[in-house]
This record gives structure tokens, C-alpha cells and sequence, in this order.
């Protein structure tokens, strides 16, 4: 079960842990990209994280809209539309709720993939966020129908995650700024699927503690 408090501790852990990362983010970035995304994503989880106060008390619907809208309207580049999409597209699934069930869970991610692609055209193996965000929610569906509890189905996410990320390293990105550099971005893990990682982590580690 996953609750609205909850969901605030995600979001709060999940700026800190961009924070932490900011530099290692921009590093990734800066290899194939031109070296914000770290900074990007920290100047929009950080004005999240403003936000969280005034939706402390609201249901998971109300929160997941305010961050969605907040991370669209306060991060630059590509990133920030594409999570803010996903976000808003979450948020549309639990409209007024405040507990979440598996179901529930399952239909947020679904839907909020679902939006990343609808916005960046993109598909899975072209070296995106999408290339951990789409592993990690197949082994949350496939932990979940198979009996695991959610906290164990995002342990498992987490490592097809991770993977995910490890998978960017060998293949040539064709979206987004790292597709300028064609073959030469072969070698280097994207800096998306890198934050995607961190914050199915964070939900994992948040959720087991
Ligand atoms: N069309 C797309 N679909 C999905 N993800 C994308 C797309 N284009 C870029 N990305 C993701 O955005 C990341 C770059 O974000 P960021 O550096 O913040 O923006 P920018 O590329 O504008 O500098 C990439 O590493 C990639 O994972
Ligand atoms: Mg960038």
C-alpha cells in the first residue's frame, strides 16, 4: 500500500538524492550532452520539494500534479517536460486517492511511460530514459503478478534499472542532444536513464525502510 505521506517522503528523498547526484548527472551529460542534466533536474526537484508543504495533506492525485506541473515549468532541456509529462500522466490515474493499491501502482507507471513516449517519440533502445524506465516497470508488473509484495517488486525494478542503464553504455543514441554525436556516443551511459535509475531507487529504499 502506498500512501499519500508516503509519496511526500518519496519526493523528498528523491531531491535529495538529485542533490547528492547533481554533479554525477552533469558529469554523465556533459559526455555526450552538453553537461546540464544534473543541474536541471536538482533546480526542479528542489522547487518540488518547496511545493510538498502546501500538498502535504492533499491525495497522491493533487501531489503528483503539483510536481509534475512544477518540474515543467521550472527545468530546462529535455528532460524536464519529458518527467513532468510523465508525472502529470500519474497523477491522472489516482486522481483523489490517498491510498494506492499494486493496481494502482502498476497504471501510474504504465501511463506515465506512456507519456514520455507520446512527448519524445522515442522507444526503447535509443539510448533514453526509456531504456531504464521501461525494464524497471516490466519487473514490477512481472514481480507483482507473481506474488511479490510491492517493496520486493521494486527491489527487483531497481536492478532491471540498473541494468537498464548499463545497456545505454553499449548502444548509439538516435534522440535527444547525444544523438548529434552518432556512433561516438557508444561507451557512455545516458544521463536519463541514469536519473530514471536513481529515483526508482530512491522509491525502492524508501519504501523497504
Ligand atoms: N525524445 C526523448 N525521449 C525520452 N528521453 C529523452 C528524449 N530526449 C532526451 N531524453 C532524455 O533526456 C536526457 C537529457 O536531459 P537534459 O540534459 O536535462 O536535457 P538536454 O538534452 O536538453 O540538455 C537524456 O539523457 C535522455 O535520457
Ligand atoms: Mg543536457
Amino acid at each position: 500500500m502506498l500512501t499519500s505521506d508516503l509519496l511526500i517522503e518519496i519526493l523528498k528523498n528523491i531531491t535529495k538524492v538529485i542533490e547528492t547526484n547533481k554533479q554525477y548527472l552533469c558529469d554523465i551529460d556533459a559526455a555526450i550532452g552538453d553537461g546540464d542534466h544534473g543541474f536541471n533536474m536538482n533546480k526542479g526537484f528542489k522547487a518540488v520539494a518547496e511545493k510538498l508543504d502546501v500538498v502535504k495533506d492533499s491525495d497522491c492525485g493533487t501531489i503528483l500534479k503539483t510536481t509534475a506541473m512544477t518540474l515543467i515549468s521550472t527545468v530546462g532541456g529535455a528532460a524536464g517536460p519529458l518527467y513532468g509529462t510523465a508525472f502529470l500522466k500519474a497523477a491522472k490515474v489516482v486522481d483523489g486517492k490517498k491510498d494506492l493499491d499494486n493496481e494502482d501502482i502498476v497504471k501510474m507507471f504504465d501511463e506515465g511511460i506512456k507519456g514520455v513516449i507520446m512527448r519524445g517519440k522515442a522507444e526503447q533502445g535509443e539510448k533514453t530514459m526509456l531504456d531504464a524506465l521501461i525494464p524497471a516497470f516490466e519487473e514490477i508488473k512481472r514481480a507483482l503478478d507473481s506474488g511479490s509484495s510491492s517493496p520486493e517488486a521494486f527491489i527487483r525494478a531497481t536492478k532491471a534499472a540498473h541494468d537498464g542503464v548499463e545497456y545505454t553504455k553499449t548502444i548509439r543514441a538516435t534522440k535527444g542532444r547525444a544523438s548529434y554525436l552518432g556512433d561516438r556516443s557508444i561507451g557512455h551511459q545516458d544521463a536519463g536513464a541514469t536519473s530514471s535509475y536513481l529515483i526508482i531507487k530512491t522509491i525502492s529504499d524508501t519504501i523497504n525502510k
